[in-house]
């Protein structure tokens, strides 16, 4: 018999911090390495190279979970009707549950039905290995994943893109565009954003140029693509990255309705992820 696990869940409420919005100064190594990430960024966008449609191949049957894994697994698969590992590798797999359950587990702390329907955006969606777990959660009627570095190459001569075609391959309504979220005034029902660039490091250990740290034009548009009685969900590394994050929030004109820090995911991780749930006053 598979036991239902606890997941704590701490509910944050923090004073925010002031936003900064004087030119940033970097350090000489920090845009030595700026300088480097936007040569391949340049690179890929100049080449727009493809290999073709990646397709994961689905791995069928997790193995090696422990049991609190195996448990709240099986409770996703019934809860949301979803089996990812008919269609991703064990890794994608795993993550997309993991994904899953930091929404659910989010939900479930304020109590709140989940908001489903409507078209949702997907902000700084990488090759959207997850689009799987935000179709399942949101029921969309509409899903666009956004990504500005959608041309990055990978080590097997795939691209973003490629990946990114493989994963929404016979998702219904769903798609991936290249572009920067700043600049993409399209309406949306719910906009989704899991780790926000708000701080210079995240954007180095991702291997992006520094220009791209323009958070307030991110966040501004945001709010304009949100409509009127929309929702914005933001996932923050840790509750200091929330609290910088919250800021922008703020000073976007968006409203802070919940958040929450989740102690217990799926996947271990060093820093525990903040879910924040936004609104238009
Ligand atoms: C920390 S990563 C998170 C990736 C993905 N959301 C995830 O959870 O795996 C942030 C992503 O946002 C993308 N990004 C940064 N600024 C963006 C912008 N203005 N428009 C679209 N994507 C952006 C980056 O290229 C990167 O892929």
């Amino acid at each position: 018999m598979i036991a239902e696990v606890d997941y704590p869940v701490q509910e944050a409420e923090r004073t925010l911090p002031a936003v900064v919005t004087s030119a940033p100064r970097y350090s000489l190594p920090q845009r030595i390495r700026s300088g480097y990430h936007a040569f391949w960024y340049w690179l890929g966008e100049g080449l727009e190279w493809s290999r073709g449609l990646y397709r994961e191949r689905p791995v069928e049957q997790l193995t090696h979970l422990s049991g609190s894994q195996q448990a709240r697994i099986a409770r996703l698969r019934r809860q949301f009707d979803v089996r990812f590992e008919q269609h991703c590798a064990a890794l994608t797999t795993l993550k997309n549950y993991d994904y899953l359950d930091i929404l659910d587990q989010a939900w479930t702390a304020w109590g709140q039905p989940r908001p489903v329907g409507g078209v949702v955006h997907d902000v700084g969606a990488s090759n959207f290995w997850y689009a799987r777990a935000l179709h399942a959660f949101f029921l969309p009627s509409a899903l666009t994943g956004v990504e500005v570095e959608g041309h990055r190459i990978y080590y097997n001569g795939y691209s973003r893109h490629d990946y990114a075609q493989g994963y929404v391959h016979k998702l219904p309504q769903t798609d991936f565009v290249i572009a920067d979220y700043a600049q993409y005034a399209q309406p949306a029902d719910t906009i989704v954003a899991w780790y926000p660039f708000v701080t210079p490091t995240p954007v180095l250990a991702w291997r992006m140029p520094l220009t791209f740290l323009a958070p307030q034009a991110l966040f501004a548009r945001i709010a304009m693509n949100l409509n009127p009685s929309g929702l914005f969900v933001m996932v923050n590394q840790g509750q200091e990255e929330a609290d910088v994050a919250a800021g922008l929030c703020q000073t976007a004109g968006l409203k802070c309705e919940r958040s929450c820090e989740l102690r217990v995911t799926l996947r271990r991780r060093r820093i525990p992820p903040v879910v924040s749930w936004w609104r238009h006053p």
